[in-house]
């Protein structure tokens, strides 16, 4: 008895913990970052430093839920999936702040690939622009959806099934948010008329844990797949798989 109070009151660390730890992982992580790559622009540098931790963040929000269900123990990880994810978001909005400002200078025309041609009508010269950034605009509009429906006052207005449906289509922003970064990391830069710049250090790391967390929620499905196999009365597991 004595022991399960010890032990759950040394994992339970209340939100504004949380939310102070998270922050400052933020900070120190974008600052690395930034350091990494002291030598590009301050725009391009800033902009990616923030967006890069973003995905961080909300990539430790992603692996929590299969995580626990493969061990146990991490369960006690659990609570921290909003402070990650809240966090990722408002990094994310950070991120656009720095690219409407700094690159697109406001323009809105421009933020869709389009150029102000000297006749004076805007002409498409950056298709793939356009369309990352109109991923990332549905990412971001998908993530406040998610931020601001993650309180538990939020939780009680919209009713168990409503909620969790919210909170389990999290995979539908990881998604967009992989396709966005993905095309500025391998394709953007790529340019036959242009000298191509030096290869971005993330795009390694970054497929690496993108393979990790399918590899986490395969692992987790199957994990589920198989106990609920179990659980089944012996004449139906064949029919089950
Ligand atoms: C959830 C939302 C978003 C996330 C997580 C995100 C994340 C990222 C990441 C990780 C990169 C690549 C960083 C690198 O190359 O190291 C990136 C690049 C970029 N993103 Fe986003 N982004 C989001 C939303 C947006 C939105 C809404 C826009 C447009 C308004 C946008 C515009 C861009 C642009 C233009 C770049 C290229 C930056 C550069 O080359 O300096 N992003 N984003």
């Amino acid at each position: 008895m004595n022991t399960t109070v010890k032990t759950s009151k040394r994992l339970t660390i209340g939100w504004k913990t949380r939310h102070l730890l998270v922050i400052i992982i933020s900070v120190i992580g974008t600052y690395a970052f930034l350091e990494s790559r002291a030598q590009w622009s301050e725009m391009h540098r800033w902009n990616r430093a923030i967006g890069d931790m973003s995905v961080i963040l909300i990539a430790f929000s992603m692996a929590i839920g299969p995580l626990s269900r493969l061990i146990p123990r991490a369960r006690a990880a659990i609570p921290w999936r909003r402070e990650f994810g809240i966090y990722g978001v408002i990094l994310a909005i950070i991120h656009t702040f720095i690219i409407l400002a700094g690159w697109v200078e406001w323009e809105w025309m421009r933020l869709f690939g389009y150029q102000l041609h000297p006749t004076g009508v805007y002409i498409m010269l950056k298709q793939g622009f356009g369309l990352a950034n109109v991923i990332g605009i549905v990412a971001l509009f998908y993530g406040l959806v998610l931020a601001l429906s993650s309180s538990n006052w939020s939780q009680r207005i919209l009713s168990g099934p409503i909620w969790k449906y919210l909170q389990q289509s999290a995979y539908v922003l990881w998604m967009l948010i992989v396709v966005h970064t993905a095309y500025f990391l391998y394709l953007h830069f790529q340019d036959y008329h242009r000298a191509v710049p030096e290869p971005n250090w993330v795009q390694w790391p970054f497929a690496g844990l993108v393979t990790a967390i399918i590899v986490l929620q395969m692992a987790a499905s199957w994990k589920t797949w198989r106990l609920r196999r179990d659980r089944m009365p012996p004449g139906q597991q064949s029919v089950a798989g």
